[in-house]
C-alpha cells in the first residue's frame, strides 16, 4: 500500500500505475459503505486508489468539520487488507492554497433535498471532486447510492466537462436493521442509534403504497412524515419524492422515483432514499 500525502509524489506514482485506474472518494472513517466501493473496484480495475480528506469546502458553518470522526491508522488497515494500491491524503493547505477561487457548481440539481438545507455544500463536493479527479486521473470512479442527490451531482458534472471517468454507482450499504452504513452513525448514542432504523422503515413505509397503487406524491410524504413524527424528538428536516434522473417534483407518480429524507436524530443529521420505478 503507498501512501502519498503530497501531489508531487501522487503524479510520479500515477505515471507508472496499471490501468484502468478505480478510484474511491471518502472523507474517511471507512465502514462497510466504503468497502463495498472498493471491493467493487478492485474486482474491475487494476488499480485501486482511495482518497481521504474531511474537505472543509463541503462543510458549512455549525456543521461537524472539526468532530468529524476521523482515524487514519484503522483506515489504512481497512485499505491494506482490501488491496488497495494507494491512498491519497491530500493536505488542505495543497488542496486549496491561500487565494483558492475557482469552484465548480452544477445548477439544478442542487435545489433540492440537501440542497436546499445546505447551502453551498454541493458546490464543495464538485469542486473538490473535480480537483481529486485532475489529481487522480481515474478511468472509473465509484459512488454509493446512498448519497444519491451528490451522484447525480458528480455524473453531471463529469458529463458536463466532459470528464473522461466512468461514474459506478453501488447500492447502500446497511445495518441488519436497515440503518444505512455512514461514517456519521458514530455519533449517535445507543439510545438514538436503537431508533434510527425507523428513517429507512418510514421509506420502505413510502414505498409500500406506492406498490398497493398510491399516485399522488402528497400522500406519500405525507405518510412517511407521519410514520417519522410518531417516533418521539424527531424532526424530519425534508421528505420529498422528485423525478430520480432530474429531481424535479412531480403531480402523479410515473417513471423512475427517489423518496429521500433526512432526520436530526438528536444532533446527528441522517439521510436516506429508495428509488422505485411506477410503471
Ligand atoms: O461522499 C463523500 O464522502 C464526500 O462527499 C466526497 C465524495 C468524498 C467528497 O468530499
Amino acid at each position: 500500500l503507498r501512501v502519498l500525502e503530497r501531489l508531487e509524489d501522487l503524479r510520479r506514482w500515477r505515471a507508472g500505475a496499471a490501468e484502468p485506474l478505480g478510484f474511491v472518494p471518502t472523507m474517511g472513517y471507512l465502514h462497510e459503505g466504503h468497502l463495498a466501493l472498493i471491493d467493487r473496484a478492485r474486482a474491475e480495475c487494476a488499480t485501486v486508489v482511495v482518497s481521504i480528506f474531511v474537505n472543509p469546502l463541503q462543510v458549512g458553518p455549525g456543521e461537524d468539520f472539526d468532530r468529524y470522526p476521523r482515524d487514519r491508522q484503522r483506515d489504512l488497515e481497512h485499505c491494506r487488507q482490501h488491496q488497495v494500491d494507494a491512498v491519497w491524503l491530500p493536505q488542505a493547505s495543497e488542496m486549496y492554497p491561500p487565494g483558492f477561487s475557482t469552484f465548480v457548481e452544477v445548477r439544478g440539481l442542487d435545489e433540492r433535498l440537501c440542497g436546499r438545507f445546505r447551502p453551498g455544500h454541493f458546490r464543495g463536493v464538485a469542486t473538490v471532486v473535480a480537483k481529486l479527479f485532475h489529481q487522480v486521473q481515474p478511468q472509473r470512479a465509484y459512488f454509493g447510492e446512498k448519497d444519491y442527490q451528490q451522484l447525480l451531482i458528480i455524473r453531471r458534472m463529469v458529463r458536463d466537462l466532459d470528464m473522461p471517468i466512468d461514474i459506478v454507482a453501488c447500492p447502500t450499504v446497511r445495518e441488519p436493521d436497515g440503518l444505512a452504513r455512514s461514517s456519521r452513525n458514530a455519533y449517535l448514542t445507543p439510545e438514538e442509534r436503537r431508533h434510527a432504523a425507523r428513517l429507512p422503515a418510514a421509506l420502505r413505509h413510502g414505498l409500500q403504497l406506492i406498490e398497493e397503487g398510491e399516485r399522488d406524491p402528497r400522500r406519500v410524504v405525507a405518510a412517511v412524515e407521519g410514520e417519522l413524527a410518531a417516533q418521539v424528538g424527531w424532526q424530519p428536516q425534508y421528505v420529498e419524492i422528485l423525478d430520480a434522473h432530474e429531481l424535479t417534483p412531480l403531480d402523479r407518480l410515473r417513471g423512475e422515483v427517489v423518496l429521500a429524507a433526512a432526520v436530526y436524530v438528536g444532533q446527528t443529521r441522517l439521510i436516506d432514499n429508495v428509488r422505485i420505478v411506477v410503471p
